[in-house]
């Protein structure tokens, strides 16, 4: 059996969609070094606690210990990517990725392998896949083809103390992966239905200026008729993650509360919950420093979503995507004043919906319709 996946391998988190689920998988894309950790309660799920050993030929470090997700976002040793990492390159991207393509297939499907009596596995579990992922514009043409040289091939994914896999082995063989462009796969997901029929003419026939805002990128495509145009998409080295930084650190300064990670941050704005608890029992609202830093995020935005249609008024409409859109929206639209951008629900999964089914046009294209899943 061959799974088919669009997996978004974002700098803030990696998401997965398996064809025919309409749920993703979310990893937050932070790792830390593994260690035999003082279990006092079991997790309730394995994605909290994925605590995993991963092989593969194309990591410098072969077989390794990790802790991934929200389980290394807990640990002060926890890496998250940093500007200047490129995720067609970076180790951390492919260790998030393998784990989140492991996980799936764990938990989707019947198993090949025998548990055992006291506990473990007798055999691994073969897991192949045919994925559909994405760089960022200004990644894209140098680099895709080495993303898909160290996506594709056989690897594999031991879970350690993870919760319901303890002890399952997936061996994770990528047979094929389908590179597209961050902002332009979101689009198509908009523009199309679940049998790739056009939805929105419009979107689908149009000019369309897309603004996807990420963690540590924002891309800037412009798309007509289902085609990038390679002269006016662009994108730029500067995402949400820069200014979740700098909150941390107003944060630290003023309060001496250290969120452990962006990710934590996030959560909490997520959950408009602004207070947090002080040493010896006081509270502090970081409102006004969230504030203060996305509105200037928001400006930066708007002026350069306002330099790209001027340069090409073409442009019918401009959306803004990816989570920075939804972090950044009242903000933006204050911003904008008077010129009209579009947003969607769940702006930062439209990359990876967009990511399958260009995948499964592309299948489509090349078998008449391979037998896939
Ligand atoms: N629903 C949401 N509300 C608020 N913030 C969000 C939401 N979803 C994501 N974010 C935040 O927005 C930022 C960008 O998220 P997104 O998932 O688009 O990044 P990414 O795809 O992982 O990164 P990149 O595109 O740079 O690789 C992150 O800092 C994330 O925490
Ligand atoms: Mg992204």
């Amino acid at each position: 059996m061959i799974r088919l996946a669009g997996i978004d391998i974002g700098n803030d988190s990696v998401k997965l969609v398996l064809n025919g689920q309409n749920e993703p998988i979310i990893i937050p894309n932070v790792i830390s070094p593994g260690y035999e950790r003082h279990i006092l309660q079991e997790e309730e799920s394995p994605l909290q606690a994925l605590d995993v050993m991963v092989y593969s030929p194309k990591l410098k470090k072969k077989n390794q210990r990790y802790f991934v997700g929200l389980l290394a976002s807990e640990d002060q040793d926890n890496a998250e990517l940093e500007d200047t990492d490129n995720k067609a390159t970076s180790d951390q991207a492919l260790i998030v990725a393998l784990t989140a393509l492991a996980y799936a297939a764990a938990t989707s499907g019947p198993s090949q392998a025998q548990p055992q009596p006291g506990g473990g596995f007798v055999s691994a579990d073969e897991a192949e896949y045919i994925i559909g992922t994405g760089l960022p514009v200004r990644t894209f043409a140098q680099f895709h083809r080495t993303f898909e040289e160290r996506l594709v091939g056989e690897h594999e994914v031991t879970f350690l103390s993870t919760p319901k896999l303890r002890g399952r082995t997936i061996r994770v063989n990528i047979r094929r992966a389908i590179i597209s462009v961050e902002g332009a796969a979101a689009l198509y997901h908009m523009a199309t239905h679940e049998n790739l029929q056009v939805r929105n003419e419009e979107l689908y026939y149009g000019c369309i200026g897309v603004c996807e805002i990420g963690a540590l990128t924002t891309d800037f495509p412009v798309v007509k008729r289902m085609s990038i145009d390679n002269q006016f998409s662009t994108g730029e080295q500067l995402g949400l993650a820069a200014y979740l930084d700098g909150i941390i650190r107003d944060v630290e300064d003023q309060y001496g509360y250290k969120f452990p990670s962006r990710a934590k941050l996030i959560q909490r704005i997520r959950r408009e919950d602004y207070t947090i608890q002080l040493l010896g029992e006081g509270q502090a609202d970081i409102k006004p420093i969230v504030d203060q830093y996305f509105s200037r995020a928001a400006q930066k935005i708007v002026d350069l979503i306002r330099k790209r249609w001027k340069k090409y008024p073409d442009i019918q409409c401009f959306y803004v995507l990816g989570g920075g859109a939804a972090a950044l929206r009242p903000y933006l639209i204050e911003a904008a004043e008077n010129m009209r951008l579009r947003f969607v629900d769940n702006s930062e999964l439209q990359n990876v919906y967009g990511y399958l089914k260009l995948a499964r046009n592309r299948l489509n294209q090349l078998e008449g319709g391979a037998t896939v899943v």
